[in-house]
């Protein structure tokens, strides 16, 4: 197994056009529709990054600042921002562009984590994420707290042991009583 590869190996983009039976009465693409899109390309990535069959783990941080609409064509890009020993985290984002308009806007950011696992459907180890960019570092130094919140939400982790998070809040206190 490769031991470490770069947020770039597992880069994916994908662009769609919203069809009718994908929108509501408003002519706006339904948020299920968008969800299974991202989680079929983030899916994707995930794999380019493991070689191995994934599982969607949890999906977090999806917002939705804008609707796209009937005609719009939507691009999703996703690439893993860290990996853990069976985990990965996907940071996908979306834009919706208005074609003849000439308009494009972001309409959309999430979190997914991926587990590998073998045939068996049993968690398998990764390899590492070498980021080089500087949003590649930014956001592979602060996958480790949001994994910690999301365990912990999960009830996978006890807030003591959440040691990642107990060092910011050992910052600010640092930083109050100077
Ligand atoms: C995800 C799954 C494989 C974890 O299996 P498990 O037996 O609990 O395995 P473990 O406790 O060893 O955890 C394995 C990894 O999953 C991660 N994980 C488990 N639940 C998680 C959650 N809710 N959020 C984020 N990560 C999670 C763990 O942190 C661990 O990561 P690491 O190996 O990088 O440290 C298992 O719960 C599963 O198969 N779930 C169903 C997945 C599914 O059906 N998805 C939708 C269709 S693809």
């Amino acid at each position: 197994m490769t031991l470490e590869k770069t947020p770039k190996e597992s880069f994916v983009i994908s662009t769609e056009m919203v069809l009718p039976n994908d929108t509501n009465p408003l002519h706006n693409l339904m948020g299920g529709r968008l969800l299974h899109l991202m989680d079929v390309v983030a899916a994707i990535s995930a794999q380019k990054h493991s070689n191995r069959i994934v599982v969607t783990a949890s999906v977090d941080n999806v917002s939705f600042k804008h609707s796209p609409k009937l005609g719009d064509a939507i691009t999703l890009e996703a690439h893993v921002t860290r990996a853990f020993n069976s985990s990965m985290e996907v940071f996908i984002r979306v834009w919706s562009e208005n074609i003849p308009d000439g308009s494009k806007i972001e309409t959309n950011q999430a979190f997914f984590t991926f587990v590998a696992v073998d045939q068996s459907g049993r968690p398998i180890m990764v390899p590492k994420i070498k980021p080089e960019t500087n949003i590649e570092k930014k956001l592979y130094e602060e996958a480790l707290q949001r994994r910690e919140v999301r365990l912990m939400m999960a009830g996978r982790m006890k807030p003591k042991d959440a040691t990642s998070l107990h060092s910011i809040f050992e910052t600010i206190k640092e930083v109050k009583s100077e």
